[in-house]
Order: C-alpha cells, then sequence, then structure tokens
C-alpha cells in the first residue's frame, strides 16, 4: 500500500493517552499535515516537521482544504446487532410506566428476545447493517457489540453468528462481546440454571468468538456474586471484563467493577461517591451511555466523575429499546449539556476513551504507530463536531488509512 501525506488541515487534534484531571485531555496542531503509511500513522504534527520526514516525497499528497481532523471515534457500548424494534416500550415509557415495570410485564429486553429468536441470522444482520451504516457516516470507525438478546446457549450462539455475518459487511471494526443480560429464558428455567449455562456452556463454547465479558448488575437482572463467579470464569478464558452497573439504583457496582479489574464499569447513573473513587483508584473507565439518560431521563454525574479522578468515556447503548441512538457526537453534546463535561472531554470520551474502556492500545490518537482512523470534519474548528447533532459535519472518514 503506498503512503498518503494529508495537509490542508486547519488543526489536528491529538486526544492525551490519559484523560488527566487538572488540564485539557487534547492538544490541537494548527496549520498540520498527517503522514500515513500501510494503514498506520507515521507523523503527524506542524506541516513543516511533518514534511520533513525521511521518503515524504514519494507519499501521495491530499489536500483537506482547511478542516480539522479527528480520530476516527470508538463506541465501547453497543447492542447494534439486533432485530425488531420496540416501539410499544416507548409509548408505554411516554405514559408514565418505567423501564422496569415495562421489563417486568415481559416487554423490554425480553420482548427483543423473542425479536431475535423469531429473524434468521440473515434478517438480524439486514436490519443491522443500517444502524452501522449511520454511525459511520457519524464517524465511529470501531464499535463494540454485545449479544444478550439470546439469553439461552442456543440463542447466544445465534446472536454471535449475526454479529459475525454482520461484521462481514461493515466499513468499521466490529469487536464482540457476550453479555449475560437477564438470568430469565424463553423457557422459563431457574435463575440458577441459567447461571450454570452460562458458566457450562456459553462461556467455554464462545469465547474463541468473543473479546470480552459483559453482565448486567441490576435487581432484576444478575447480582454482584453472579457476576463474579461468571466474570472470574471468562476472565481465565481470555475476556477482558466490562460491566452494565448503577443503572436504576447504586448497587455498588463501580465498586464491583473495580475489584473485579473490568476494563469498564459502564452506566453509571446513581453511582456513589466511593464508587467513583473505586473506578479512579484502580484505572477502571467510568462509561457514559447518554442515549439511554436521554430516553430514560436519568443522567449520570460526569462532573462529578471526573472530580473523583476518572476517566470519562462515551457511548451510545445503541439498541432497539433504551437507546435507539447511533449519533457518538450527539452523545458527546449530551455528555456535555446533561452531564458536565467540557467539549474537550467529550471528544476524548468518544476517542480515547473508547480505545481505553475496550483495552486498545493501537486507535483513538492519530500518533506515530497507531491505526489512521480519522473523521474530517467539515469546518475549521473541530469543536463543530458537536454543533449539529444528527447531521454532523463529516466531510469524510477514514479507516487504515483509506477513504471509503
Ligand atoms: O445498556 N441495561 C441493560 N441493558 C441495555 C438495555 C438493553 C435493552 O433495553 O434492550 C442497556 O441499557
Ligand atoms: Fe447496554
Amino acid at each position: 500500500m503506498s503512503a498518503t501525506l494529508y495537509v490542508g488541515i486547519s488543526e489536528l487534534v491529538q486526544p492525551h493517552a490519559d484523560a488527566g484531571s487538572s488540564r485539557d485531555p487534547l492538544s490541537v496542531t494548527r496549520d498540520a499535515a498527517l503522514l500515513v503509511r500501510n494503514g498506520v500513522v507515521v507523523a503527524a504534527g506542524p506541516r513543516e516537521l511533518v514534511r520533513s520526514v525521511p521518503d515524504v516525497a514519494a507519499a501521495e499528497q491530499v489536500d483537506l482544504g482547511g478542516r480539522a481532523v479527528i480520530p476516527g471515534f470508538i463506541d465501547s457500548h453497543t447492542h447494534v446487532v439486533h432485530a425488531g424494534e420496540r416501539v410499544d416500550d416507548l409509548a408505554r415509557r411516554a405514559r408514565g410506566e418505567t423501564y422496569a415495570s415495562i421489563a417486568k410485564a415481559g416487554g423490554g429486553i425480553r420482548r427483543s428476545v423473542r425479536h431475535l429468536a423469531e429473524a434468521t441470522i440473515e434478517e438480524i444482520a439486514q436490519q443491522s447493517l443500517p444502524r452501522l451504516d449511520a454511525m459511520f457516516a457519524c464517524g465511529t470507525t470501531t464499535v463494540e457489540v454485545k449479544t444478550g438478546y439470546g439469553l439461552t446457549p442456543e440463542l447466544e450462539e445465534k446472536h454471535v453468528a449475526a454479529i459475525e455475518l454482520t461484521a462481514k459487511s461493515v466499513k468499521q471494526q466490529l469487536l464482540p462481546t457476550l453479555l449475560a443480560h437477564v438470568p430469565v429464558s424463553p423457557t422459563g428455567i431457574e435463575r440458577e440454571d441459567v447461571v450454570r449455562a452460562w458458566h457450562d456452556t456459553v462461556i467455554p463454547k464462545l469465547a474463541k468468538r468473543v473479546r470480552y465479558f459483559d453482565v448486567f448488575v441490576e435487581d432484576g437482572a444478575f447480582t454482584a456474586d453472579e457476576a463474579r463467579k461468571l466474570c472470574g470464569y471468562a476472565r481465565s478464558h481470555g475476556l477482558g471484563l466490562k460491566l452494565h452497573v448503577d443503572q436504576l439504583r447504586d448497587g455498588g457496582g463501580a465498586a464491583l467493577a473495580a475489584s473485579l479489574g473490568a476494563l469498564s464499569a459502564d452506566h453509571l447513573e446513581h453511582t456513589s461517591a466511593v464508587g467513583a473513587r473505586a473506578l479512579a483508584d484502580t484505572g477502571v473507565l467510568a462509561c457514559i451511555l447518554p442515549g439511554c439518560s436521554l430516553m430514560l431521563r436519568d443522567w449520570p454525574n460526569a462532573r462529578a466523575l471526573r472530580e473523583a479522578g476518572c476517566e470519562v468515556a462515551i457511548a451510545s447503548d445503541c439498541n432497539p429499546g433504551s437507546s435507539p441512538l447511533v449519533d457518538l457526537t450527539l452523545c458527546g453534546l449530551l455528555a456535555a449539556t446533561q452531564c458536565g463535561l467540557t467539549l474537550d472531554e467529550a471528544l476524548w470520551g468518544i476517542t480515547r476513551g473508547g480505545a481505553k474502556a475496550l483495552g486498545l492500545h493501537d486507535r483513538g490518537r492519530l500518533v506515530p504507530g497507531e491505526r489512521a482512523d480519522l473523521v474530517v470534519v467539515d469546518h475549521t474548528d473541530f469543536r463543530a463536531i458537536f454543533a449539529r447533532p444528527n447531521r454532523p459535519p463529516v466531510h469524510r472518514v477514514i479507516v487504515g488509512g483509506l477513504p471509503k
């Protein structure tokens, strides 16, 4: 593959490796250039400096016309591969019912389980592709995708197969996660049997086809003890750990994620100061999901998380019920307007923060050696990316150095 030298960059935004607590999490270089070879960043920085790199003359030059360049977005928490929609849930919530009461009555997650059971693997992929295309158009170049609408070993395997089929036709990289979502099943077996099935069958059988393991810890979902047992076992199969915690009440989930050495603790709408401190002390990423908060009117206090010393990632949680959002720039905007982050922190949260929440060291910044996944913003000021939610000013998305 030949090399490309991108010039005409009004500002090149570089997230710092760590979000830090007392300084800006980004640095911005004006009048910049970027040299990419074989899909990897070779040099990035002031134009004259990049132009002095050996062999630069051999690179094809592409003028970006005075636009800002930022790393491609990394969505570290999604359920984007699913079947059907839950319009009824939305209507019921609008009439005052709660997420929990709808779930208890057989709606919510269990409705999506029925949809997944009724669709073919091909149909699930067909329904998921437009969502992933829309994510890409908004600048998302890496997407974590959870199972969890299977529940039984057979349907969880079907969900993994649907993610694998979908991954063949999308422009981004998809990183699959096994999600132990709720301990009920369409066949009505007891919760002890569900936990046993995850331990004896789902994890050992499917671990090689996924990268991460996640558990929803909540009343009506799994207990902390069940999560501890399954997470320990998943880790012994080489899977990185992620947890859904403290969504509906403070269940001590952040401290649980910290004690398990998870990559991230996600949701955190009700996390206490003690939980926030535990995440900060252990370096577990705090991942907020503002799309879900928008739909369920329950916001995490990201400012308090930052002040406790946490690094905050932002993900879409794209799912058919509580967060049908695909646009990470909208999630970043909501993180700023509703959860107390600055725009710089929001950009860190959807780039380097997403990478860290997935334990990835090869993306999320545009430094030498990292993947050349980037968004060319159709504006001179990178912050404009947050200013047009649902139609962000994306001029071009480049993955592995190649325009897609
Ligand atoms: O992250 N909280 C639990 N799981 C998902 C919701 C999935 C659904 O409602 O279908 C979440 O919000
Ligand atoms: Fe989720």
